[in-house]
This record gives structure tokens, C-alpha cells and sequence, in this order.
């Protein structure tokens, strides 16, 4: 049986890094003769240029019949001011929420060679290899009520609302267990229980599930504290779940401990490890089209793909030693670059990933 791949590039530096992720996925799906088939759609800025909406229908369809999606990233200041529920981010909302994606993963791993480019001292930062576990369908990012509307005194207000469900909660905690349990034992769940009534929920669900994972040391900490304590200490971590809207902050503030949110893959996973993987890092509208984009965290998100939706562990392993080979080799797009290093621009990254892997 072949495997349907749908990659939508999106928009900004989207189709830059998608073009290097794809010839990685070519190359893999001959070298180990894995089957995939790839087809190719429009999503966010793209699909609304396209389709006139940031998620046609169609494309749903197509990602609810494919095995998994490789995503570049979507949005740019050309959609800014367009109606909201057609901007290119609702696009993105909209295909996670309707596959029931709930599961985000998104590592922070340091790459020993790239110690040099964190912006924290390297002994803050070497051996740092974090999982954040975000709920991504629930929260305030999709709670309703949510509105903007214009008082009786002619002022302008809006508000949307974080509601959380305590089976939404119970899902998202196991994932973030399992997730411990074959890595450090340790999971730390991230809240604002002092202040949040969802939050309160949150903390007393997560104490109840871990009931079932006595392997695993659970503690819990509020995001404020949290956020402080990534750059303070982050080797402390191992796993940390949360839900959609701190997942989202915390999880751009790790990046930063690695180098360059440039190296950051995801995955966004339902219940049965269907997934969409993607770049952490959003469409970058300001360096697009010049060539000079980081393509490795699209890379290492095919190498995700690999991994959560076919077990193909020994493939996906082959594309992260390719990358830690090229960075031995000194290669560096501008946001890892440190002096000494050789500057390079995305296609030639991709090249040399391509290169290496060939020759593993
Ligand atoms: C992310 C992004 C998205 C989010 C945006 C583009 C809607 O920041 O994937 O982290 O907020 O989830
Ligand atoms: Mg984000």
C-alpha cells in the first residue's frame, strides 16, 4: 500500500524550506523504499490567493484522506488587514482543530555544535533536550464566547474565553506521561492554578491521571515561574505539558535555548499518531524569497513524520545524523551562524543534507 503525503508549503519562506524538506523526503522514500506518494496543496496566505479562503474544503478533505502532512508555515503582513476569519492563521487553526490534532510535540534539543549561537552560556544550554507537549485544539484559542463589541458608552471591548474540558485535560496528560516514560520519568505540568479556574481544573486532572504512571515524577509549576526557570535552568526539564495558548509562548522560548528557533520541527498528532508536522517557527515574511532561510527544523520534521506516523525509526534517525554531520562540517544559515563557521544560504543546507544522507 503507498503512503499519501500531503505537503502544503504555505506562504512567506514556506515554499524555500519545503523545496529542501521535500528532496530530503524524496531521497528517504527511494533509499528505503518507503512508498510514499506526494501531493502537493495551498494553505493560509496561499489557499486564500488561491481558493479565497485560508483552508478550502477540498483541501481539508485531501488532509483527512492522506497518511500525514508536512507543513512549511503560514502568514504575512499582505493578509493583515483582510476579515479575520479568512486570514492565513485561521487556516492553520481550522485543519488542526477538524483533524484533531491535540497532541503538539515540540523538542528543544541542542545540538552540541550549535552551543556557541544560544543566546545563554553554554554550560546553561549544553546537553539540553526539553518536550514540550502542547494541547493544540482546546483553550482560548478556540473557546467560545469569544467577540469585539461596542459598549453603550460607545467604547470598544472584546474578550474571548478558556474553557477546558476535563477529558481535553486527561488525553493531553497521558501523551505527555507516555511521552516521560520512555525518556527521563520526569513531567512537569505548566499552569496558572494561583489564578485560573481552567487551570485549577487542569492541575487536579493532570494529579488524577498520573495515578496511572507511578514510574513517572510528576510536578507542577506555574507559567510565570516556568518561563523564568527556561532560561535560568532549563537542563532541569525533561517533559512539560501544557495547554494551548502557554504552550504556544513557552515553546518559542525554548527554541531560543537551541541556537535559533530555525531548528525547532513539530509534530501535531490525533488520537490514533495521524499527524501534521511543521517548523515551529512561523513564515518569516521579512527574510522570504531571499534564499537565506533555515530549512533544518522543516527537515527534522520530516524526520518526525518518519517517526510518529510509520515507526520508521532507522530512516528518521538517518536524516538527524545528516543534519548533525552538516553542522560538523561547519555549515550555517545566518540565524546559527557564529564566526569561523561556513555561511550558507537554504538551498545549499538542504544540499548538504541531501549529500550527507546519501552517503550514510
Ligand atoms: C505556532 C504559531 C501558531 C499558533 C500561529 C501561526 C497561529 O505561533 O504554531 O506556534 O499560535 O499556534
Ligand atoms: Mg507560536
Amino acid at each position: 500500500m503507498s503512503k499519501q503525503i500531503l505537503i502544503l508549503p504555505g506562504d512567506g519562506i514556506g515554499p524555500e524550506i519545503m523545496a529542501e524538506a521535500v528532496k530530503v523526503l524524496e531521497l528517504v522514500n527511494d533509499k528505503y523504499s518507503l512508498g510514499f506518494e506526494l501531493s502537493f496543496d495551498e494553505l493560509g496566505g496561499a489557499a486564500y490567493e488561491k481558493y479565497g479562503v485560508p483552508l478550502a474544503d477540498e483541501t481539508l478533505e485531501r488532509a483527512r484522506a492522506a497518511d500525514a502532512i508536512l507543513l512549511g508555515a503560514v502568514g504575512g503582513p499582505q493578509w493583515d488587514k483582510i476579515e479575520p476569519a479568512l486570514r492565513p492563521e485561521r487556516g492553520l487553526l481550522k485543519i488542526r482543530s477538524q483533524l484533531g490534532l491535540f497532541a503538539n510535540l515540540r523538542p528543544a534539543i541542542l545540538y552540541p555544535q550549535l552551543a556557541e549561537a544560544s543566546s545563554l552560556k553554554p554550560e546553561v544550554v549544553s546537553g539540553l533536550d526539553i518536550l514540550i507537549v502542547r494541547e493544540l485544539t482546546g483553550g482560548i484559542y478556540f473557546g467560545q464566547p469569544r467577540e469585539t463589541l461596542v459598549l453603550e458608552d460607545g467604547q470598544r471591548m472584546a474578550y474571548d474565553t478558556l474553557p477546558y474540558s476535563e477529558s481535553e485535560i486527561s488525553r493531553i496528560a497521558r501523551v505527555g506521561f507516555d511521552m516521560a516514560r520512555v525518556r527521563g520519568k520526569k513531567l512537569c505540568s505548566v499552569d496558572k492554578a494561583n489564578v485560573l479556574a481552567s487551570s485549577q481544573l487542569w492541575r487536579t486532572v493532570v494529579m488524577e491521571v498520573a495515578k496511572d504512571y507511578p514510574d513517572v515524577e510528576l510536578s507542577h509549576m506555574y507559567v510565570d515561574n516556568a518561563a523564568m526557570q527556561l532560561v535560568r535552568a532549563p537542563k532541569q526539564f525533561d517533559v512539560m505539558v501544557t495547554d494551548n495558548l502557554f504552550g504556544d509562548i513557552l515553546s518559542d522560548e525554548a527554541s531560543m535555548l537551541t541556537g535559533s528557533i530555525g531548528m525547532l520541527p513539530s509534530a501535531s498528532l490525533d488520537a490514533n499518531n495521524k499527524g501534521m508536522y511543521e517548523p515551529c517557527h512561523g513564515s518569516a515574511p521579512d527574510i522570504a524569497g531571499q534564499g537565506i532561510a533555515n530549512p533544518l527544523a522543516t527537515i527534522l520534521s520530516v524526520s518526525m513524520l518518519l517517526r510518529y506516523s510509520f515507526n520508521l525509526s532507522e530512516a528518521a534517525a538517518a536524516i538527524e545524523q545528516a543534519v548533525s554531520l552538516v553542522l560538523d562540517q561547519g555549515l550555517r544559515t545566518g540565524d546559527i551562524y557564529s564566526p569561523g563557521m561556513t555561511k550558507v544560504g537554504t538551498a545549499a543546507m538542504g544540499d548538504a543534507v541531501v549529500a550527507a544522507l546519501r552517503n550514510l
